[in-house]
């Protein structure tokens, strides 16, 4: 049984972590008016409540001034300010663990609607939400009371609760007989929520999440792997992914093999080390493999279960291309030294290939070159023919990106690829 069957969400310092596009561009406003700029705690205060009223409350101006100031605040805001933007962690997960138990999910913002629009595209939780309602362009003062009316759609207040993070949202969730839980972490202080009526105040996501799904226990997270031969940029655009999916509001973890703990860092060191170049391929791949086990025990297992999106710069199939195939050792004894890493299997794994010798060329330039990146062509080839392997026998999983483009271009199919999987 749903605790809330609707909900309706205020947008900034609820859902989003706004407030460096609103202060900034009400900084410029301020600026633009010839008016000295307050400090950033009364610049704050702009993050939420209606614009024009703040303007008048803040900066004292009288209805047409504000009016005017809003104009110019947006100036900036529709350029750069709306972008300036992020979901609170954890958001992400919890909507759309909402949206599958079959909520009613709106928004009820005092924002332009079109900006609302444009940030849940954006930020791409538009998907979870029946309705996203915000105030007209023509209308000065947002009211509460009836962005609520609009995002209900007709649904019964019975079973309805505002999320908010402002005395606004308490107010008006309390005037029309919705439950009113607030959450500290946005903009307004637990004091001003709970004077203003809030019967439940949230310090975290999570403890939202408590609120709204009590006892539910969190679904797993997603783990995905980076594979590629040496140079084949997969780390920028791991890093590149990670800050796109923390904008939108999960929690992620980036890794890497070997390494991702302390004890596996220090073997990293030790079997990358240019100086033990004698190491035997046994002991090679049994560095690797001990790595893996604690980095899988103390790391990729705990994050997974906690709900946390993993992303891994190489994981098990690096061995398989590397010490199976280009020290050929054999599949069978890589598998049997790996078996405490078959305690998890990544949901999908991004597998850069390249042109050979740009690759080369690239790696060539790097002034440091480790002790892999030191071996010849066959070892190279085999390693390439190894991964075309692995992707013919799991296509489901093993995803190629190509990467013989432009970083803006390969991200933007490993951003596709990765909402496929997540979103
Ligand atoms: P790293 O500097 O992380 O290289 P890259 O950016 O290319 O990933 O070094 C990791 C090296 O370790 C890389 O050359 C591949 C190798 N390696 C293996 O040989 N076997 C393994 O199981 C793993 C995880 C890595």
């Amino acid at each position: 049984m749903l605790k809330y069957s609707t909900i309706l969400f205020d947008l900034d310092g609820t859902l989003t972590e706004s407030g460096i596009g609103i202060t900034r561009s009400v900084a410029y406003a301020y600026e633009k008016l010839g008016l000295p700029v307050p400090e950033q705690a009364v610049l704050d205060r702009f993050v939420g409540p209606p614009l024009v009223a703040a303007f008048m409350e803040y900066a004292g101006l009288s209805e047409k001034e504000a009016r005017h100031a809003a104009d110019v605040y947006r100036e900036r805001f529709s350029q750069i300010g709306w972008r300036e933007n992020r979901l609170y962690t954890g958001v992400a997960p919890l909507l759309k663990e909402l949206k599958a138990q079959g909520c009613y999910l709106g928004i009820a913002s005092g924002k332009p609607e079109i900006f609302v629009r444009r940030i849940a595209d954006h930020f791409g939780f538009a998907q979870y939400f029946d309705a996203i309602v915000g105030i007209h362009m023509e209308t000065t003062h947002a009211d509460k009371h009836e962005l609520i009316t609009e995002a209900l759609n007709g649904r019964s207040i019975a079973g309805a609760a505002m999320v908010g993070d402002r005395k606004f949202d308490m107010a008006a969730a309390r005037d029309m007989g919705l439950r009113a839980i607030g959450v500290s972490y946005g903009y307004g202080s637990r004091e001003e929520l709970a004077a203003s009526g809030a019967d439940e105040i949230a310090d975290s996501v999570s403890e939202l999440r408590e609120i709204l799904l009590p006892g539910v226990p969190v679904s797993p997270g997603r783990f995905i792997s980076f594979e590629g031969a040496d140079g084949c940029g997969k780390s920028t655009q791991m890093h590149l992914l990670a800050e796109r999916l923390r904008e939108r509001g999960y929690d992620v973890l980036c890794t890497r093999e070997p390494g991702g703990c302390e004890i596996s860092e220090r073997i990293r060191e030790l079997v990358l080390d240019i100086r033990h170049r004698g190491m035997s391929s046994e002991c090679e791949a049994l560095l690797y493999a001990a790595s893996r086990a604690e980095h899988v025990r103390q790391v990729l297992l705990p994050a997974v279960k906690k709900g946390k999106i993993v992303l891994c710069d190489r994981f098990l199939d690096s061995s398989f291309a590397y010490q199976a195939r280009g020290r050929e050792l054999g599949d069978d004894f890589i598998r049997q030294i790996n078996a405490p890493a078959r305690a998890i299997t990544p949901d999908r794994t991004l597998l850069f290939v390249g042109d050979r010798e740009a690759v080369s060329r690239r790696l060539r330039s790097g002034t440091q070159l480790d002790r892999i990146e030191v071996e010849g062509d066959s070892f190279v080839r085999r390693v390439y023919e190894a991964y075309e392997e692995i992707h013919a026998a799991e296509p489901e999983r093993v995803h190629i990106i190509d990467s013989n483009r432009t970083i803006e271009e390969i991200f933007a199919d490993v951003c596709a690829d990765v909402d496929g999987l997540i979103g």
